[in-house]
């Protein structure tokens, strides 16, 4: 059993996730996107969506997040947070297949995915696992 977030552990992922979205470099959606990785031992690393005029470069703000944190060293992560705006008729946004198969090789399927909406100030906050979004990852080489 992993040893479950604490509140203070949680929103000092959330504020981080919401401080990079202020970073977002998205000129073509403007659509913002922050995100923060907890790792193992205890640091938190962060990133946010950047674009390209070649739309295809475009890096999320979850694997962003993710690779600042295994180029530090740091493949053992607890919990990611990702904060978007609110779109009308969407209750929140969840990560891509692509972040998710990446998340699939540094975090463990019960590993919490905390995802943030913005409604002006307002943050409402949707808990899920891993293994909930992405249950059949592909898995042969991962890292460990
Ligand atoms: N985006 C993310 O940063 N994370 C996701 O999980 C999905 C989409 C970004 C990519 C692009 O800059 C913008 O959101 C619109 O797709």
């Amino acid at each position: 059993m992993r040893k479950p977030l604490t509140k203070a552990e949680e929103t000092a992922l959330l504020d981080a996730a919401q401080a990079a979205r202020e970073n977002s470099y998205s000129p073509y959606s403007k659509f913002k996107v922050g995100a923060a990785v907890l790792t193992e031992d205890g640091r938190i690393f962060t990133g946010t969506n950047i674009e390209n005029a070649s739309y295809g470069l475009t890096v999320c703000a979850e694997r962003n997040a993710m690779f600042a944190a295994v180029g530090a060293g740091q493949r053992r992560m607890r919990a990611l947070a990702l904060i978007t705006q609110k779109l009308p008729g969407m209750a929140f946004n969840s990560p891509c297949g692509a972040c998710r198969q990446v998340m699939s090789e540094f975090m463990p399927p019960n590993t919490p995915i905390l995802i943030a909406v913005l409604d002006n100030n307002k943050r409402t906050v949707y808990r899920k696992q891993l293994r909930e979004l992405m249950p059949f990852p592909f898995d042969k080489f991962s890292a460990k």
